[in-house]
C-alpha cells in the first residue's frame, strides 16, 4: 500500500523517467540505420509503412522511395528497402546467413500456428522442404503436368466462345480478368489436389473460393500493417470467425476441400499416378504437410499467374504495333504447325521457340511485376557489410531489407531511359551484350532467387505461354472501357484486378472448339 502512495507522490518523476527512457530507446532504434534515408518519420514511427501497406497501391509507394532515396531506404524503425540487384542476390544466395523475417512470413500462413514452405523461417526445416518439393513442382516428377494445363486452356477458349463473342451486330464486354482468374484457379486445383474446383464449367466462383481469399488478403494486410497478426491469428478469433460466412462455406473451406482431396488420393494408390501430389508423397511428405503446401499453391499460384495475364493483355491492347506482330507471328506458327490446328493447343516447347512471343511475356512481367511484394529477409546478428557503388555499407543485425521489385525492373540504369514504357523489341534488338545479359539475370527476380526462388515458376510460365498464344491465336480483342481498363488493389503484393472488360471478336469462326 505504502508503495503504491510513494509512488503516487513521485508520479510526476516516474513519467519522466519512463518518458527518458522511451526517449533513449527511439534515438538508438533512430540511430541504428540513420544512415539511410527515406520518408518523413520513417525512422521514428511505423506509421509511414502502416499506412503504405494497407494502401491499394503500395508497390508505386515503395518505387517512389527507392528513386527519390536510393538503391538502399529507410521505410521504418527498423525496415529498410532496396532496388539493389547485388543486395537481393546476396541476401537469398544458397548460402546466405540472411533469412525470412518472421512478422511477413506470418502473414502469410493459412492457419494459425502452421507453417508451409513460404511461412516457415526455420532454416534447416526450409531446406529439407524444398529438396523433397522441387520435383514435383518441376516437369520430371510431373508428367501429367501439360496435358492438364491443355485441358483449361482449351476450357477458357470455350467459354469465350460459346458465351461471350462480339460480332458487327452485337458487342458482348465480359471481365476477362475474372475469367483469367477462373483459369488459374481450377489448374492449380487440377494439378495441386488432383481435382479442379470447376470455375470454368460452371462459369463461376466456385464455392467463392476467390471470394474468400480476396478477403483473406484484405485481413492479413490490415492485421500485418496495425501489428494485430498474434490477434488475429490466435485460434480463439479463427473460432469467432469461422461462422461469419453463410452456408459454413467461407474461410475454413478451401482447407477443409484440400484436406478431403488429400485423404482420397492418400487411400488410392499413389505410385501409378505420376502428378505432384505422388511426387511429394515419394520424397516423404506427411498428410499434414501435404495440407499446409497445397494451402501456400492455392495462394501462391493463382493470382500471380492471372495478373500475369491479365497486365500483358492491358499493354497489348493498348500497343496496337505490339499486337500485330504478335498476331502475325501466331498466325505463321499455326501455318508451319508450331502449332496444332485449333482446337489443339500449343506445346510448351513450340511457344518457346516464338522469340516475339518470348519477348512480349517477358516484358509484360518486367512492366508490372506479378509479385509486388516486399519479401522482407532479415540481416543476420551480428551485422553485415556490403558494397554499395562502391563503397562499404554496414547494415545492422536484426534489420528486415525488404524489395521493390517495381523500381527494379523499371530501373533507367539497367533498362535504359525508355525503362517505364512498353517494348517488347528490348528483349531483341539491344546489341549490347553485357547489358542483355545484365537485363535477363535482373528479370529473373521477379520469381525471387537461390533458397527462396519460386518453385512454380515453370508451371506459372507455362500456363502464361499457352493461355497468350491460344487468345491471340483465337480472338481479335479490345478494351471495352479504355478510360478505365480495370480497377486494381495490391494486398501485400498480391495484386486483384477487377473490371477488366473486354470484346472478343472469332478469328476462326468454323472451328468447333
Ligand atoms: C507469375 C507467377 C509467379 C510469380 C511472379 C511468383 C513469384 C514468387 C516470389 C517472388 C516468391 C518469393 C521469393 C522470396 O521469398 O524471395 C515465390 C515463392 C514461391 N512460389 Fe511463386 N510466383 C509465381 C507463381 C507461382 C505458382 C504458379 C506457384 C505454384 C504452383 C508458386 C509457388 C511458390 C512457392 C511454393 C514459393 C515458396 C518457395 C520457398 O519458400 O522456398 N508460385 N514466388
Ligand atoms: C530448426 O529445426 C530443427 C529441426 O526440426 C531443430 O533441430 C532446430 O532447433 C530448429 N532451429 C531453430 C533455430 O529453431
Ligand atoms: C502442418 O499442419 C499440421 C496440422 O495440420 C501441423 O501440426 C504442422 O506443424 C504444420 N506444419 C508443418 C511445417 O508441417
Amino acid at each position: 500500500m505504502e508503495l503504491f502512495l510513494v509512488a503516487y507522490e513521485a508520479r510526476g518523476l516516474l513519467v519522466s523517467v519512463g518518458l527518458a527512457v522511451y526517449l533513449v530507446y527511439k534515438v538508438w532504434v533512430y540511430r541504428r540505420l540513420s544512415a539511410f534515408k527515406g520518408p518523413f518519420s520513417s525512422g521514428w514511427s511505423e506509421t509511414w509503412n502502416s499506412a503504405t501497406t494497407v494502401s491499394n497501391n503500395a508497390h508505386v509507394k515503395h518505387k517512389e522511395v527507392c528513386d527519390k532515396y536510393g538503391p538502399i531506404s529507410r521505410i521504418g524503425p527498423n525496415d529498410l528497402i532496396t532496388d539493389s540487384m547485388e543486395l537481393v542476390t546476396h541476401m537469398s544466395a544458397a548460402r546466405s546467413p540472411y533469412t525470412r523475417t518472421v512478422w511477413f512470413a506470418r502473414a502469410t500462413r493459412t492457419k494459425p500456428g502452421e507453417d508451409h514452405l513460404f511461412s516457415e523461417t526455420n532454416e534447416s526445416v526450409h531446406t529439407r522442404r524444398r529438396q523433397q518439393m522441387a520435383l514435383g513442382y518441376s516437369g520430371k516428377e510431373n508428367l501429367e503436368l501439360e496435358g492438364t494445363i491443355d485441358v483449361y486452356i482449351g476450357k477458357l477458349i470455350h467459354l469465350i466462345r460459346s458465351k461471350y463473342l462480339s460480332t458487327p451486330e452485337l458487342a458482348q464486354p465480359f471481365d476477362f480478368g475474372k475469367k483469367v482468374q477462373y483459369l488459374a484457379v481450377d489448374v492449380i486445383n487440377a494439378i495441386g489436389l488432383g481435382v479442379p474446383l470447376g470455375d470454368l464449367d460452371t462459369d463461376s466462383d466456385q464455392y467463392r473460393y476467390i471470394e474468400t481469399t480476396e478477403v483473406g488478403f484484405k485481413i492479413g494486410k490490415m492485421a500485418l500493417a496495425l501489428g494485430l497478426l498474434p490477434v488475429i491469428q490466435s485460434p480463439w478469433v479463427m473460432r469467432l470467425l469461422a461462422p461469419l460466412g453463410e452456408d459454413g462455406l467461407r474461410f475454413g473451406w478451401p482447407l477443409r476441400h484440400a484436406r478431403a482431396r488429400i485423404d482420397e488420393r492418400l487411400q488410392q494408390e499413389t505410385e501409378t499416378r505420376s502428378d505432384m501430389l505422388a511426387s511429394f508423397v515419394r520424397h516423404g511428405l506427411t498428410r499434414d504437410q501435404l495440407v499446409n503446401e497445397s494451402m501456400l499453391q492455392l495462394i501462391a499460384g493463382s493470382d500471380t499467374t492471372s495478373t500475369s495475364i491479365r497486365a500483358l493483355f492491358l499493354y497489348l491492347l493498348t500497343h496496337r504495333r505490339v499486337y500485330a506482330t504478335l498476331q502475325a507471328e501466331v498466325d505463321a506458327a499455326v501455318a508451319d504447325g508450331t502449332a496444332p490446328p485449333a482446337p489443339g493447343v500449343i506445346s510448351e516447347a513450340g511457344a518457346r521457340s516464338l522469340p516475339y512471343l518470348q519477348a512480349c511475356i517477358k516484358e509484360g512481367m518486367r512492366i508490372r511485376p506479378p509479385a509486388g511484394a516486399l519479401v522482407p529477409k532479415r540481416v543476420p546478428d551480428g551485422g553485415d557489410t556490403v558494397l554499395m557503388d562502391g563503397k562499404p555499407v554496414f547494415l545492422s543485425g536484426g534489420t528486415n531489407i525488404g524489395v521493390s521489385m517495381f523500381a527494379l525492373q523499371l530501373n533507367k540504369g539497367i533498362f535504359g531511359d525508355d525503362a517505364e514504357e512498353f517494348r517488347p523489341e528490348r528483349w531483341l534488338v539491344e546489341k549490347d551484350e553485357k547489358k542483355l545479359a545484365t537485363m535477363h539475370r535482373v528479370h529473373e527476380l521477379i520469381f525471387g532467387y537461390g533458397k527462396y526462388q519460386c518453385l512454380g515458376k515453370s508451371i506459372a510460365l507455362m500456363e502464361v505461354n499457352k493461355a497468350v498464344f491460344e487468345l491471340v491465336r483465337n480472338f481479335d480483342m479490345s478494351l471495352a472501357r479504355p478510360d478505365k481498363p480495370w480497377e486494381e488493389e495490391n494486398s501485400l503484393g498480391v495484386f486483384t484486378q477487377r473490371n477488366m472488360l473486354v470484346t472478343a471478336i472469332d478469328r476462326l469462326g468454323d472451328v468447333k472448339s
